[in-house]
């Protein structure tokens, strides 16, 4: 099973990117091959401007694994900017692909915004999202570390959840 983890926000101190790397290391650990693209990495054009090398990269990585994870940091009860634009220009080949959300957002009444991210991949592409969301808010987090157990067990059971099912969805 061939795994691409997108962390999507820009933010030099991304709490989002911290909750896709705990999960890299989770799946890493059980022998899935997992790779983490990180967006601040990624020159990232607005549509209808030129389309990066490094844009072309991820359509390539998208349509070459097998299932997807994508980390959004909550912006204005909705996707940041940044992911909004990679999903436009970069997710063409995700038609049907499985998929997990991984959130990071400042507050608890923001949940609901992740439904902005399952509207465009399931109305887009047809994409079958596994049914549990991992929702951390900035108290989860002490400096850049995850400081509350709740949330690493969550991470934990995504993380089974993700890889169970992704595994017998290729069969
Ligand atoms: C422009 C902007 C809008 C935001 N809007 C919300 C919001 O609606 N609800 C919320 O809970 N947090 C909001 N936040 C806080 C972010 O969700 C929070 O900082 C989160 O850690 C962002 O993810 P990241 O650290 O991976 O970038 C906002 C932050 C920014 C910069």
């Amino acid at each position: 099973m061939k795994t691409l983890i997108l962390s999507s926000s820009l933010s030099k101190r991304s709490r989002s990117f911290i909750l896709c790397h705990e999960v890299l290391k989770i799946l890493s650990s059980e022998g899935v091959n997992c790779t983490i693209v990180d967006a601040r990495n990624i020159k990232i054009q607005p549509t209808h401007n030129e389309v990066t090398d490094e844009m072309k990269a991820l359509a390539k990585q998208i349509e070459e694994t097998d299932n997807i994870i994508i980390g959004m940091g909550v912006h204005c009860y909705s996707i940041n900017d940044s992911l909004k634009i990679l999903l436009d220009n970069c997710f063409s080949a995700a038609t049907g692909k499985f998929y997990g959300i991984l959130c990071a957002a400042g507050g608890e009444r923001s949940y609901l915004s992740t439904m902005h991210l399952t509207q465009i991949c399931m109305n887009e592409w047809r994409m079958i999202q596994l049914p549990r969301v991992v929702y951390a808010t900035k108290k989860d987090f002490k400096e850049d570390n995850i400081s509350s157990t709740e949330l690493l067990e969550r991470i934990r059971s995504f993380s089974e959840e993700f890889q169970s099912i992704g595994s017998k969805l290729l069969h």
